[in-house]
């Protein structure tokens, strides 16, 4: 059976992993494709709320198996540690339903110190990155000088390559960002504890998806940050460094062509970035105000707030476009009640016309002014509904219209964070 992608159409945080875990009920595995501990996926079951940043958020459900795929970074003591607090929380946590990909590369100290020193230093350019070393890690995976699960759980080869490694990362920090360098002893004993620590999980991640669809088991594919965050397709340089969208699923796990059937993008029913970076729908003042007040937006991993503005269709249209959506979650609608009118961005203005295309320069997208569509908004709180029917008239009429401007459909909103808090408006995809 083919596999079903779920992935971020905006900058991150839509509720993939709230998504993932409603549908990981019908899966039977699901995979992690890219990204590292800076993405934060929220799921909240029974009043009790999990943020995941490693492990798949299938997790929680007993019946599927979680995998991480290898075009995912793992910082390796942030990994041991959530599995831990999994366990402490009466979530098991075995091979039997874990497993990790032994080419999966690793976050190592020097990392995440190089990743926090440029950002120092780059000051009014920065582009607020996590801080979890993602931007370095994924460097030295292309430059050929990374580490793999695999690589620090053989203690021997290890070692040695780490001291030639190290000693060029050390001269690095040292000469070039004006710090001190790490001690290679310090981190070969944490870290080839942290692969002996791992083994037994890790696994030919990229075999388990072969056998799973060839037993015709149900493969759900997680991403994490967004599409507009890509590093091929987003706001480039203000990304993250791996592939958010479509292609990631296929070099971040070894499916291969036939094995993706859908795509379900999620967006929320307004837009947040965190971090820098253009936002052309960025509201200031009240409205933004209010939609982080009303939508918690502060985040899951670092705690910042989150800039927020108004649903941006021209956004949306081209992450659908890039990744082949087949089907919008559209989460967070709850959010919107209690204002009078809502408004959904239907085009740029810029140079005198209008235009419905996003454009890949950053000095024409800071150009770009927005062109709002104003519908009228809905009092009514949304977290009881749970069909169509219940659904306020208003706050039916803008989930119709993101369908009409998006010409995707709608699969289901979301009215609150707990599992149960949706509204299924056509057949599941799964
Ligand atoms: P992810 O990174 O895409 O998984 O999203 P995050 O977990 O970082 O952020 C989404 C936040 O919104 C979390 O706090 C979720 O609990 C919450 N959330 C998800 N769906 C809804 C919804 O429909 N309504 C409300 N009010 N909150 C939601
Ligand atoms: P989830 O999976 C929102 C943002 C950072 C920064 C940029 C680069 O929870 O949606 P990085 O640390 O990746 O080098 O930072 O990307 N970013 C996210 N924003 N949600 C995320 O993950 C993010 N992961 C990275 O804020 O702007
Ligand atoms: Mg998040």
């Amino acid at each position: 059976m083919a596999g079903v992608v779920v992935l971020g159409t905006q900058w991150g945080d839509e509720g993939k992993g709230r998504i993932v875990d409603l549908m990981a009920e019908r899966a039977d595995l699901v995979v992690r494709y890219q990204g590292g501990n800076n993405a934060g996926h929220t799921i909240v079951v029974d009043g009790r709320k999990t943020v995941l940043h490693h492990v798949p958020s299938g997790i929680l459900r007993e019946n599927s198996l979680s995998l991480i795929g290898n075009g995912v970074v793992e910082d390796p003591a942030v990994l041991v540690g959530e599995m831990e607090t999994l366990r402490s929380a009466g979530h098991p946590v075995s091979p039997s339903n874990f497993l990790l990909s032994e080419r999966a590369h690793v976050v190592m100290p020097y990392h995440r110190k190089i990743d926090v020193l440029r950002e120092e230093r780059l000051r009014g350019r920065r582009i607020g990155t996590t801080g979890r070393g993602i931007g370095p890690v994924y460097e030295d995976k292309y430059a050929r000088r990374g580490f793999r699960l695999l690589d620090i759980a053989e203690p021997r080869s290890f070692r040695g390559r780490l001291e030639a490694v190290m000693a060029e990362r050390n001269a690095y920090i040292e000469r070039v960002l004006g710090s001190d360098p790490l001690d290679p002893a310090e981190v070969y004993e944490e870290y080839a504890a942290h692969g002996e620590a791992l083994r037994p999980f890790m696994t030919d991640a990229a075999a388990v998806v072969r056998r799973s669809s060839e037993e015709g088991k149900r493969i759900l594919f997680e991403g994490a940050q967004g599409s507009l965050l890509d590093v091929d397709f987003g706001t480039y340089p203000y990304v993250t460094s791996s592939n958010a969208g479509l292609g990631g699923v296929f070099s971040g796990t070894g499916a291969v062509p036939g094995l993706v059937g859908s795509v379900v993008g999620v967006s929320k029913a307004y837009t947040t970035r965190v971090g820098e970076g253009p936002f052309p729908t960025e509201e200031s003042g009240e409205i933004q105000e209010a939609l982080r007040r009303e939508g918690g937006e502060y985040g899951a991993t670092t705690g910042r707030s989150r800039r927020c503005g108004w649903l941006d269709a021209v956004a949306l249209n081209y992450s659908i476009r890039t990744n082949g959506v087949s089907a919008l979650a559209l989460t967070k609608l709850d959010v919107l009640s209690g204002f009078a009118k809502v408004k959904i961005c239907t085009g740029y203005g810029r140079n005198g016309s209008v235009t419905g295309e996003f454009p890949a320069s950053l000095s024409a997208l800071a150009d770009c002014k927005p062109r709002y569509e104003e519908l009228d908004g809905w009092r009514e709180d949304l977290g009881g509904v749970r069909s169509p029917g219940e659904l306020p008239e208003n706050a039916l009429r803008f989930v119709r219209r993101v369908e009409e401007l998006t010409g995707v459909p709608v699969w289901m909103v979301s009215v609150g964070p707990a599992r149960d808090m949706y509204v299924e408006l056509a057949e599941p995809c799964f």
